[in-house]
């Protein structure tokens, strides 16, 4: 039996897998078993910032494995302390809870938000219509797309949606009893759909005259992915809360919520908890991944090769009509196509390059943050074959 008769046999089948049978990665390039080589400008869903088999994560995880890889939160740990000091450092919040994953950050939140609206009568929770927060129950009660959520009912009381980008329906639904609003500042699933600064503004109005928390969601665009360190300060506005996970344990799994000490103080010893959360080894490789991100010209150089590669995006807009929008910031980039996108992702894998489709008609391109002109280049052409093969003459 081959390895993907064996999965289909062995495993729920929630995943549509690729074809690939990769045997490793080194920096931004996958290898096959059949020898092949593919450019990978999907970086494992936003996960590796620092490609693969990147020195500094190699030697962090293997010098930590060696002293210990689990001890449990019973511990103070080193590599969590030292994580939690450069995040704090970086993103001006006080405090720090670890997660396993963005969902469990999500659900985390979920949590502290309750609690901190329970002491002032505040109840209501609201995401964002065309929004992605998780797998989980609170996750998916935060969302309304039925793809996510169909079949899963019922879900959390006290939750609702509000369209995204639209200031009149924030207005309308938010109020005394509002505790709080998730929402990602680009959507990352739904499309690479980015918020605009009036909604933002309104938010932030809504925020002084009600007094919710804002939560944002950087699971996808922090650490780096959009030029800055998070996605929401390309706005004009400071969350309450964070939420990040993908790229901050370096490949390993990990997640956080990030607050002020105004929110944190609503927990206190054993109100929330987990046993993996945190994990020394994966916070070793978040160290040494944050160290790498925030060094001398690393993030400048995502912004500057962005916005090479939005420049050319441009002209390929000018010459291909069935590319209705390009979006995104940084090294976040959707292509809105006028038809489904899946059979040109499809067709650059077979010219070797990876990249992702969502929302039906949006090629999601998410680089590891090395990628240089190069690379960018390679998927240009790639990707100007696609959009020629399925133009229509
Ligand atoms: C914006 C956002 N929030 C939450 C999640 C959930 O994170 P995880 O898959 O680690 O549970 C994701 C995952 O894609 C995401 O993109």
């Amino acid at each position: 039996m081959t390895l993907q008769e064996k999965e289909s046999q062995l495993f729920f089948h929630t995943y549509k897998r690729l074809f690939l049978e990769v045997v490793r990665g080194e920096g931004c390039y996958l290898f096959t078993r059949d020898g092949k080589k593919y450019l990978d400008m999907f970086s494992g869903l936003a996960v590796n910032a620092l490609g693969y088999a990147h020195p500094v994560i190699v030697k962090a995880i293997e010098e930590q494995a060696r002293k210990y890889t689990h001890l449990s939160n019973f511990f103070i740990q080193e590599p969590q302390v030292q994580l939690a000091e450069r995040l704090i450092q970086l993103s001006g919040f006080e405090k720090v809870f670890f997660s396993n994953s963005g969902t469990e950050a999500i659900e985390g939140s979920i949590k502290l938000v309750r609690k901190w609206g329970k002491t002032r009568n505040k109840k209501i929770i609201f995401g964002m219509s065309n929004g992605f927060s998780g797998r989980t129950m609170g996750a998916l009660s935060l969302m309304d797309k039925e793809k996510y959520r169909e079949g899963y009912e019922p879900f959390l009381p006290n939750f609702g949606t509000i369209c995204y980008n639209d200031a009149h329906d924030l207005k309308s639904k938010i109020d005394d009893n509002t505790a709080a609003v998730f929402l990602e500042f680009i959507q990352g699933e739904g499309g690479i759909v980015c918020a605009s600064p009036e909604f933002i503004a309104t938010l932030k109005e809504l925020r002084n005259k009600f007094n919710f928390l804002i939560v944002a969601d950087e699971i996808q665009s922090g650490i780096g992915r959009t030029g800055k360190f998070f996605g929401y300060q390309h706005f004009d506005i400071i969350p309450d809360i964070v939420t990040i996970a993908k790229p901050i344990g370096g490949g390993l799994p990990l997640g956080a919520i990030l607050g002020s000490n105004k929110v944190a103080e609503v927990w206190h010893y054993g109100v929330h908890g987990t046993t993996f959360g945190g994990n020394p080894v994966a916070c070793a490789a978040g160290v040494a991944t944050l160290e790498t991100v925030m060094k001398d010209e690393f993030l400048s150089n995502v912004k500057n090769t962005a916005q090479y590669f939005f420049s050319k995006l441009n002209n390929l807009k000018s010459r291909f009509p069935i590319i209705k929008e390009i979006r995104g910031y940084g090294y976040m980039i959707g292509i809105d196509l006028t038809i489904e996108s899946s059979p040109l992702v499809d067709e650059m894998l077979r010219q070797g390059v990876l990249v992702n489709s969502t929302a039906s008609t949006v090629i999601r391109i998410l680089p590891p943050l090395i990628a240089g002109k190069p690379e960018f280049d390679t998927l240009l052409n790639v990707l100007e074959n696609v959009l020629a093969e399925h133009s229509v003459v």
